[in-house]
C-alpha cells in the first residue's frame, strides 16, 4: 500500500513538473536566398520552400520542433550579419573558424534562466559548430538544463558536435541522441522529427 502511494506521488510530481517545464528552441541558420524558385544548386541546398517562403534548413527543423513541443523559439544571428552569397559565406566562415572567433550575437534571449530544456540547432560548418554557437555557449549559462542538439548537414552527419557541446557545457545534461538530417532529405523529415522527439521523451 505504502509502495503504491509513493509511486502515485512520484508520478503526480513528474506530471506536475512536465506541465510546468519550459522549453526553448535556439537555432542558427543561413538560407542563401530569399527566392523561392529559379534557385541555383547552392541556394537550393541551403533552404526549404514552405508556403512560398524560403526557410533555412535548420530554421525549418527548428520550427517543426517548436510546433511539436510547444517550445518558445529564438533565432541566433550575428550582429554583423552573414553574407548570403555562397562564396562570401564560405570565406567568412573559414576566416572566423581559423581565428577561433566569437561573433557578437544580435539581441538577447529574455528570461533564459526559466527554461529547463534548450533545443540547440545549427548547420555543420567545416565539420564543426558554426562560430556563433561558440558565442552562444560562452554567453549563456546552461548549467542544470537539458540541452538537445539538432542539425541539418551536407554529408558529415553530426560531426561529433553533441560531444563538443558536452565539453563546452559540463554542467548541462547534453542529449547524445541528437537529431541529424541530411539537407537532401530535410523537406520530408517531419515524421522523423516527431519520432525522435518521442524517443527522447520530449513529446
Ligand atoms: C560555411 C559552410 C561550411 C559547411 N561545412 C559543412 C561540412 O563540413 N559538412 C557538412 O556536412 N556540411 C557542411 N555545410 C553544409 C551545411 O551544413 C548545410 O547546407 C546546412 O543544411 C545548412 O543549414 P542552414 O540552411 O540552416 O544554414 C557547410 C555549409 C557552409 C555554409
Amino acid at each position: 500500500m505504502m509502495k503504491k502511494l509513493i509511486f502515485a506521488f512520484i508520478a503526480a510530481a513528474a506530471l506536475c513538473f512536465s506541465a510546468f517545464a519550459k522549453s526553448l528552441v535556439v537555432y542558427f541558420s543561413v538560407p542563401e536566398s530569399t527566392k523561392t524558385s529559379g534557385l541555383t544548386r547552392n541556394e537550393e541546398n541551403s533552404l526549404v520552400v514552405v508556403d512560398e517562403k524560403a526557410l533555412g534548413n535548420v530554421q525549418y527543423v527548428a520550427g517543426l520542433i517548436a510546433e511539436e513541443t510547444g517550445a518558445d523559439i529564438f533565432r541566433l544571428e550575428a550582429k554583423d550579419a552573414y553574407p548570403t552569397d555562397h562564396t562570401a559565406l564560405l570565406n567568412r566562415a573559414a576566416r572566423e573558424q581559423r581565428a577561433n572567433s566569437r561573433p557578437e550575437i544580435r539581441g538577447k534571449i529574455s528570461d533564459f534562466e526559466s527554461y529547463d530544456t534548450v533545443f540547440v540547432g545549427y548547420p555543420i560548418w567545416n565539420a564543426d559548430l558554426p562560430p556563433v554557437l561558440y558565442s552562444f555557449f560562452d554567453g549563456y549559462d546552461l548549467s542544470g538544463k537539458k540541452v538537445v542538439p539538432f542539425t541539418v548537414h551536407g554529408g558529415s552527419g553530426l560531426a561529433g558536435t553533441p560531444r563538443t557541446i558536452a565539453r563546452l557545457e559540463p554542467k548541462a545534461a547534453v542529449e547524445q541522441n541528437a537529431f541529424s538530417e541530411s539537407r537532401n532529405t530535410v523537406d520530408s523529415c517531419k515524421e522523423r522529427v516527431s519520432n525522435w522527439l518521442k524517443k527522447i521523451g520530449e513529446k
